[in-house]
């Protein structure tokens, strides 16, 4: 879905805070070879193939972007790394295979994802959420011993996803960008080193865009991140690489320009400028 926006920039104090970013990201793992490596990728929901043999390889640092027309198989194809639909074929991130496995296995290998709609718990409040989130990562004694305060890296996500000073409010109130935002700060606490973002912006206004691109730029020199979108103004801002998939196939693939000037990707969006489709 992509909503009209609006113009207005986000205020300084309730942007997300790049420097607390870097904190947070940078102390964790060593990320700097892990790669999500997808082969022969295959879903069929009673005999419809909904994803048809597609390829994908997304490194450390490139920010990927996943476009394609309604119904083309994007959020299958996530549904399926990261273990919702069964899938044939494989699909393997830092060399563990994730097809087959449950899906806190699959969280548990540094696999998280948003989806298309926010799915915070909303009667809890912005730190709850995170506290929920760093809870499945977090041993038993450290949790007991978080009790006497906010764990380091719930705070740094706070800040770094621009949430700090609506903390104690319930998620519920959040505007629709701050929610996409706790989403990611919940990964991030989880410490998933695999990032997969169902339609970040769709809905924001101008300048939470703009702001959701800063952090996701940050994010990508730390972590693999697949971004899915319709959004074509965004995905020119931000995406190093794109992979364009149609009808479960991947059609293009290369840089923003390369896949922009590709006759077969013009042809999929003839008369429909990607920017204005609507889910
Ligand atoms: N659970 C399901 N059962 C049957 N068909 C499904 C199921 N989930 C998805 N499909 C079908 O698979 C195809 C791919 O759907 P998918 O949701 O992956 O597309 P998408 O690229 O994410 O589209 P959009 O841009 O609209 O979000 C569609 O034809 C859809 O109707
Ligand atoms: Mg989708």
């Amino acid at each position: 879905m992509t909503c009209g926006t609006h113009s207005e920039a986000v205020p300084q104090d309730v942007r997300p805070d790049v420097g607390a970013a870097t904190d947070l990201l940078g102390a964790g793992a060593d990320t700097a070879h892990d790669y999500l490596e997808v082969r022969g990728l295959r879903v069929s929901f009673d005999g419809f193939v909904a994803v048809d043999g597609v390829d994908l390889t997304v490194v450390q640092g490139d920010l990927r972007f996943l476009i394609g027309p309604n119904g083309a198989g994007k959020t299958t194809l996530v549904d399926a790394v990261t273990g919702l639909v069964p899938a044939g074929g494989s699909a393997q991130f830092g060399g563990t295979e994730l097809l087959g496995r449950k899906v806190h296995r699959i969280v548990r290998a540094g696999v998280g994802r948003t989806f298309q709609t926010a799915s915070v718990i909303e009667g809890l409040t912005v730190l709850q959420n995170l506290d929920i989130a760093a809870g499945s990562r977090r041993s038993a004694l450290r949790r007991l011993r978080r009790r006497t305060g906010v764990d380091e890296a719930v705070e740094l996500a706070l800040e770094t996803v621009g949430l700090a000073h609506v903390r104690d409010s319930l998620a519920g109130v959040l505007a629709h960008g701050q929610k996409q935002w706790l989403e990611i700060g919940m990964l991030l606490v989880q410490d998933a080193r695999l990032l997969f973002l169902d339609e970040p912006v769709a809905g924001m206004s101008q300048g939470e865009r703009e702001e959701t691109g800063r952090l996701l730029r940050t994010i990508a020199d730390h972590r693999t991140i697949v971004v899915v979108e319709h959004d074509m103004e965004f995905m020119r801002s931000v995406a190093d690489s794109v992979t364009v998939l149609h009808q479960g196939r991947v059609l293009s693939e290369g840089s923003v320009a390369d896949v922009q000037a590709d006759p077969r990707v013009v042809e999929v969006y003839l008369g429909t400028p990607a920017h204005t489709k609507e889910d």
